[in-house]
């Protein structure tokens, strides 16, 4: 099985939204990039990625429960956010080197996987099994969240 698609897989005693990604942004110096740009004149049709979300409070607890799940070698992992800001944003399609778990967070974000969609919204839960061809697009603005283990 490529895919694990369990919708409704996390309950959050309260979302994350875009006031506490910048509340994170700001308290925190975690390291962040412009993953993929459409447009140079278009700035925020981007994908942006911060890593080390793992860090932040908020994630700390989720972040344990994961690994406790999915890597019970502890290997090194991360917890990495995904964000866009416009309606349609979207992410180059790629494969990754390692197995991903991505939920949800705020907004609605299509995950496309082998021509097949899934549609993800906060608590929402997939896994995507290493080099397999993926592409995330921002139906509205969006925050994900990626777990990720790399042995
Ligand atoms: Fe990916």
């Amino acid at each position: 099985m490529r895919v694990s698609y369990k919708p409704g897989f996390f309950k959050f005693e309260k979302n994350f939204d875009f006031n506490d990604f910048f509340k994170m942004i700001n308290d925190y110096s975690l390291p962040s990039y412009n993953t993929w740009q459409e447009n140079s004149q278009d700035v925020f049709n981007s994908v942006f990625t911060i890593d080390d979300a793992h860090k932040v409070n908020y994630f700390k607890e989720i972040f344990n429960i994961l690994n406790q799940k999915f890597n019970p070698n502890n290997s090194r992992s991360n917890l990495h956010i995904f964000v866009s800001f416009k309606n349609g944003t979207k992410g180059k399609l790629h494969s990754d080197e390692e197995d991903v778990y991505i939920f949800g967070l705020h907004g609605h974000t299509c995950y496309m996987v082998e021509n097949q969609e899934y549609m993800i919204t906060p608590g929402d839960f997939i896994c995507i099994k290493k080099n397999t061809p993926h592409q995330a697009i921002g139906l509205t603005p969006r925050i994900i969240a990626s777990f990720g283990i790399y042995s």
